[in-house]
């Protein structure tokens, strides 16, 4: 700014709409005055360039940051997507596989569970044979005894119409008796695999009869606290649960004989309790040790010289699969008592 100057220096529109007397050269205490501000354009603009020049920078990088950002996470987002894609393969074939997988291991199961069944029953017949044995040597002996007879009456002149008479009647009796026990085993095992209503304390006598001899000769005490027939029914297959009853029972024989000298009993008791059905066999064979009690539900898992260990595996598959329920041992006062818990069938 410059004042009382050559009016040569002030823009040119001022002097000529002012004057050149406006202030030019005049005394200092006028109060007319011409003010011209002169700024240099060309600084300016360098400043605007530099500013444009920061601008850009700056915007360069926000926007090239941004943008790599956006880069990265769509990158990031796809590169999820295909991972996720290659998984989702991956895990579809697994599955396939697995589905393959299962299935072969259900059919061995399958065929193994149809072995041990197999095996069961064959040690079952084995163990049924062995008691017919025993049911049927008494009357064979008797049979016996009667034929010698025939021929000591022969020659002492005594084969009369009355010795004839019970000659047959005692022979029939005896053969009875003896084809009674095979019906009985017959029925057994008859291969059914069919369900009725049915009375447990049926499949509790039949089982027990079968082992009537057996126990007899073993001096083993048999008692049975059973309710009076027809009140109770369960559904399911009623050779199946005789079997299981022949299982434990023989069970409790075998304990008994191999580990207490007098005394011995077995007593099976049948009671129902709200919607369950119990049946306790209780002996006094000195029971089961802790660390086997949960393993001798095992197949193959026997502490007998000539044991099968199939019995009580079977016995509790037929238990579960077959009538929905549980069977389990506890200790007794004396030996083991096992439980075939049922459930009771009702109408409704
Ligand atoms: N009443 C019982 N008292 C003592 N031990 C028993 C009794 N019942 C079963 N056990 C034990 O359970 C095992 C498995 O029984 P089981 O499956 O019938 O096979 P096995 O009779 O062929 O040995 C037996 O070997 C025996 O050790
Ligand atoms: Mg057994």
């Amino acid at each position: 700014m410059k004042c009382h100057s050559d009016p040569a220096l002030a823009p040119k529109e001022l002097v000529e709409r002012y004057g050149d007397k406006s202030g030019f050269y005049e005394k200092v205490g006028n109060i007319r005055a011409i003010i011209s501000i002169r700024s240099p354009l060309s600084a300016a603009l360098e400043d605007a360039k530099e500013v444009f020049i920061y601008l850009s920078v700056v915007a360069f990088f926000v926007f090239g940051g941004i943008y790599a950002l956006i880069c990265y996470f769509f990158g990031k987002i796809s590169k999820r997507d295909s991972l996720l894609t290659a998984k989702t393969a991956e895990l579809e074939e697994l599955n396939k596989t697995l589905e393959e997988r299962v299935a072969s291991e259900i059919e061995k199961r399958v065929q193994k569970e149809e072995l041990l069944i197999q095996q069961s029953k064959m040690a079952s017949m084995g163990e049924m044979i062995g008691a017919i044995a025993h049911q049927w040597k008494q009357p064979l002996n008797a049979l016996s005894i009667i034929a010698s007879d025939v021929k000591y009456a022969y020659e002492y002149n005594e084969l009369d119409a009355d010795y004839i008479r019970e000659f047959s009647a005692k022979s029939d009796e005896q053969i009875r008796y003896m084809a009674k026990t095979i019906d009985d085993f017959k029925n057994f095992f008859k291969p059914d695999k069919v369900k009725t209503v049915f009375d447990p304390v049926e499949a509790v006598n039949g089982a027990l009869a079968l082992l009537s001899s057996q126990l007899k000769n073993n001096n083993i005490e048999l008692s049975t606290l059973l309710p009076p027939a027809k009140t109770l029914s369960v559904y399911g297959n009623k050779n199946e649960l005789a079997q299981v009853i022949l299982n434990i029972a023989n069970n409790a024989k075998d304990a008994l004989v191999a580990n207490v000298n007098h005394d011995r009993y077995i007593s099976v008791l049948l009671s129902q309790e709200g919607d369950k059905i119990r049946i306790s066999i209780e002996d006094n064979g000195g029971g089961i040790n802790d660390e086997l009690k949960e393993r001798i539900f095992e197949p193959y898992m026997t502490t007998k010289e000539h044991g099968t260990g199939i019995g009580l595996y079977m016995s509790r598959v037929i238990v579960e699969e077959g009538f929905g329920g549980k069977l389990y041992v506890k200790d007794g006062a004396f030996g083991a008592v096992f439980v075939v818990e049922l459930e009771r069938f009702s109408e409704n």
